[in-house]
């Protein structure tokens, strides 16, 4: 299909900086530990998910904020060079966000973020955008932008009818706008956790976050899979390939974007997981968040392979 007849994603979302320090273990509260070696790599969950889905060829706009830092200057490049329309990406004064990453073996990693930049996406700042916005196919939504701007593009898309995938990492309270209203929710486990209060099992972790209102879930499990489920629909799991993962840093924004991408294309819900959980696979290879996401001929010769 053409671009120009096909409804963009639009990623309302946060941009990083990533400072990775890959590390022979994740150390414990009071431990100093030596380090294997350190990058700096784009990423912020909002702008790894466009990248995503601009590396799988689907037209994708970004709308967010970086710093007038050094930092803000590369992530906007390298979001121009991966092919998302960044018209909707303005430079502030200040900081860019910053994410603050170990990665130790097996790919397993902790986060801490400073927003920065992505602080100042206000909700008058997504209004400037709202005509774009109003003309997805559908809008990805994380939680490393102000809870209000969350709230405020949620309002956008409910009045014109634009279904949001969100992806509640940093996890935080919902209000029950967001509750009722996205159409896909994706947590993994350690948010899972945090919005039931407990932990329970993927499938009545599933049940129960689909009672809140949620029209469909998936539950990302890392090398579990991912639990997919619909509001009185069926409920499976979609299992991962297997490879060697040795980064799993922006796995779950590949999963996003590419979940959003099959969807955006017509497959049905398991075709589209199956799809997204192959691009993740082939993600987790590489090292980096944006670094990492594949093109449609990567993910399409994983899924060839075991075809
Ligand atoms: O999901 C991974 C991302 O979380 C990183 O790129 C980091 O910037 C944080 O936003």
């Amino acid at each position: 299909m053409e671009s120009a007849h096909r409804k963009p994603i639009v990623v309302v979302g946060s941009i990083n900086m990533d400072l990775v320090t890959r590390a022979p273990q994740i150390p414990v509260p009071g431990q100093t530990i030596l380090g294997i070696d350190f990058t700096t790599t784009p990423g912020g969950k909002g702008a790894n998910q466009a990248v995503g889905v601009a590396r799988l060829g689907y037209p994708v706009y970004m709308v967010g904020m970086v710093g007038e830092d050094v930092f803000g200057q590369a992530l906007l490049d390298n979001l121009n060079a991966a092919g998302v329309i960044t018209d909707a990406v303005s430079r502030t004064p200040g900081p860019s966000g910053v994410a603050s990453i170990v990665v130790a073996p097996g790919g397993h990693n902790i986060i801490v973020v400073v927003s920065g930049a992505n602080h100042k996406v206000t909700p008058e700042y997504v209004d400037r955008h709202e005509s774009l916005i109003r003309s997805a196919g559908m809008v990805l939504c994380q939680l490393e932008l102000p809870m209000v701007t969350l709230s405020h593009t949620f309002s956008i898309c409910a009045k014109a009818n634009v279904p949001v995938m969100l992806d509640p990492g940093p996890a935080s309270p919902l209000s029950e706008k967001v509750w009722s209203q996205a159409a896909w929710f994706t947590p993994n486990e350690v948010e899972t956790d945090f919005f039931l209060e407990r932990k329970l099992e993927p499938e009545m972790a599933a049940r129960e976050l689909l009672d809140r209102g949620l029209k469909g879930v998936a539950l990302k499990r890392g090398s579990e899979g991912v639990y997919v489920a619909v509001a009185g629909g069926k409920a499976a799991w979609v299992r991962p390939f297997p490879v060697e993962a040795i980064d799993t840093v922006g796995a779950g924004d590949c999963f996003n974007a590419a979940f959003a991408v099959a969807l955006m294309e017509g497959h049905d819900r398991w075709t589209a997981a199956h799809f997204a959980s192959a691009a993740a696979s082939v993600s987790v290879t590489r090292r980096g968040a944006q670094a990492s996401m594949p093109t449609r001929a990567e993910v399409d010769e994983l899924l060839a392979q075991y075809r």
